[in-house]
């Protein structure tokens, strides 16, 4: 069955405008954190490149930004906690303050496991600014430095965040229905 944007889609979470807000407040609090370091945005592909290009704009402080590509790997839609580098940072980090850019932080396997890789090549910082926050899908110990908006256990697409690599390109982030999903 071929995806119907408009009819899978069970309630927008995210308004643009919401998620709008949300980039500027947290550029502006990045913008006052980093004032004077070497700041180095990290994306964590491919979820994350909608928020990325919107809030480094709201960023007004010098800063480069990289790109990482990590899977993590196990039964179904179950992560192991198992992460494998696709793609890794083209710039060197030591020194510098990294952020990470998340779209969305689960069960946090996959920050968790990054930070810890980033810190043992000797930054000055690691931390981690992310869209969403889901606390009910947390399996190991983490949290973000900056969140955008805690939500709540729901199958969440759109802005970035895709199901069967479809419906990233929606402008808001949405439910999507059971339907879509269980009847596969
Ligand atoms: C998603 C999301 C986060 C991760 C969050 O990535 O973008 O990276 O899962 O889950 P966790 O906190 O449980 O580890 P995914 O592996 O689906 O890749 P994608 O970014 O390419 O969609």
């Amino acid at each position: 069955m071929k995806a119907d944007y408009i009819n899978d889609v069970e309630k927008v979470l995210l308004s643009e405008e919401e998620i709008a807000d949300i980039c500027k407040r947290l550029g502006k609090e990045i913008s006052s954190d980093y004032v004077g370091k070497d700041l180095l945005v990290v994306g964590l592909l491919k979820g994350s490149v909608v928020f990325i290009a919107d809030l480094m704009r709201q960023i007004s402080i010098p800063c480069v930004i990289d790109f990482m590509d990590v899977s993590s790997y196990g039964a179904g839609t179950v992560s192991s906690g198992v992460i494998t580098v696709n793609k890794d940072l083209e710039e060197t980090v030591e020194g510098k303050s990294i952020l990470i850019i998340e779209d969305i932080l689960e069960s946090g396997r996959t920050l968790k496991t990054v930070v810890d890789m980033l810190k043992e090549r000797n930054p000055e910082s690691v931390k981690v600014c992310t869209l969403l926050n889901k606390p009910e899908g947390r399996k190991v110990d983490f949290e973000a430095d900056y969140v955008g908006a805690v939500i709540p256990d729901e199958f969440v697409i759109g802005y970035g965040l895709d199901y069967d690599e479809l419906y990233r390109n929606l402008p808001y982030v949405g439910v999507l229905k059971r339907s879509v999903y269980e009847n596969k």
